[in-house]
């Protein structure tokens, strides 16, 4: 399978996934640090990374390629997106001039862009970032958008065959806390990914933090194409008993969408919801626990969880490393 653009998982078979993580083991085995020489990937950041940015800057010197980073505001003028705006603001450059000129000099781009977190239809239709796709002709990457977040997707499933998690095995997406309100992006691709598997997926969350529906359909026809199933719940008791995995994610109110204070009166009743060793109590033995990093010690998930054997999401960020160089092989050699 040749790759043109790296979007969404969804845009793929299971066996296409597959066929990508045989090669990512592949490079792992047998390194090809010239397999990308003279090749140069753009590294387009509006949002904040650790992860993302570090790991794909590796993975390309790693194949023998270069890159650059942009971080606009940062050091490199901001950019403007919206359309027919009066440009008398902070921003000195439009996505229209800025984009284009970043894509010519390279082989392949990659955008990170948060969702707007204002507008839930719009963050839906991924209109921020579809406006910049359509200006790049060029490879691209998804770095993560308002609604996926298809690079840790595959890490993830990486983890998961790493640790021979069974296909049909119980896999819960659990709700943690977080001070403030973050995007659906990871919760709407792992649930995706876990379905795609063939996973029992458990969407464990409270009251008022649903996904939306598009992103539970979308997960349900992966389930019913891969033989899984994806059900949704606020039952925590329920939900755990018999888990194989649970992967903990901060997400905000979806019944308030964009409004802060309601979404903070919400969660304030929620810290119990953290991820702590007796979550585990009625779970498979030796249950994992999953999260895809950035996390906030004891507000999301306890130092005794993380720092036990349960936790596997060094690996996880490790992994990211490791797909992304098959995926930048697949684009670019
Ligand atoms: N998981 C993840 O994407 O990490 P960063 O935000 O640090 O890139």
């Amino acid at each position: 399978m040749s790759l043109a653009r790296f979007l969404d998982l969804a845009d793929f078979a299971a066996a296409e996934v597959r066929d990508l993580l045989a090669l990512a083991e592949r490079l792992q085995r047998h390194p090809q640090p010239q397999a990308l020489a003279g090749r140069i990937l753009g590294l387009v950041f509006l949002n904040p990374s650790l992860r993302t940015l570090a790991s794909f800057q590796a993975g390309m010197a790693r194949l023998g390629g270069a890159s650059f980073v942009i971080t606009p505001g940062q050091g490199t003028w901001a950019l403007e997106s919206r359309l027919g705006v009066r440009m008398d603001g902070s921003a000195a450059e439009h996505i229209r001039e800025g984009l284009p000129v970043l894509a010519s000099y390279c082989d392949a781009l990659g955008i990170r862009a948060f969702a707007e977190g204002k507008d839930l239809a719009a963050d839906l239709a991924e209109s921020n970032f579809a406006a910049m796709a359509a200006l790049v002709d060029k490879p691209l990457i998804n770095l993560e958008s308002a609604m996926n977040h298809p690079c840790q997707a595959l890490a993830d499933w990486k983890t998961l065959d790493d640790l021979a998690v069974p296909d049909r095995a119980r896999f819960v997406l659990s709700w943690v806390p977080h001070p403030r309100a973050l995007p659906l992006a990871v919760p709407a691709a792992t649930v995706h990914m876990a379905a795609m598997r063939g996973h029992e997926v458990v969407v464990l969350r409270p009251e008022g933090f649903a996904l939306p529906p598009a992103v539970m359909d979308k997960a349900r026809a992966a389930a019913r194409a891969n033989g899984g199933s994806v059900t949704e719940t606020d039952d925590r008791a329920a939900a755990l008993r018999g888990a194989t995995v649970i992967y903990a994610k901060e997400w905000g109110s979806t019944a308030h969408y964009g409004d802060a204070a309601r979404d903070a009166e919400l969660r304030t009743a929620l810290l119990d919801w953290q991820v702590r060793e007796q979550t585990f109590s009625s779970c498979a033995p030796g249950c994992h626990l999953m999260h895809c990093l950035p996390v906030r010690r004891n507000v999301a998930v306890a130092d005794e969880v993380l720092d036990g054997p349960r936790s596997v999401v060094l690996r996880e960020a490790h992994n990211r490393l490791v797909v992304q160089m098959a995926v930048l092989h697949r684009l670019l050699s």
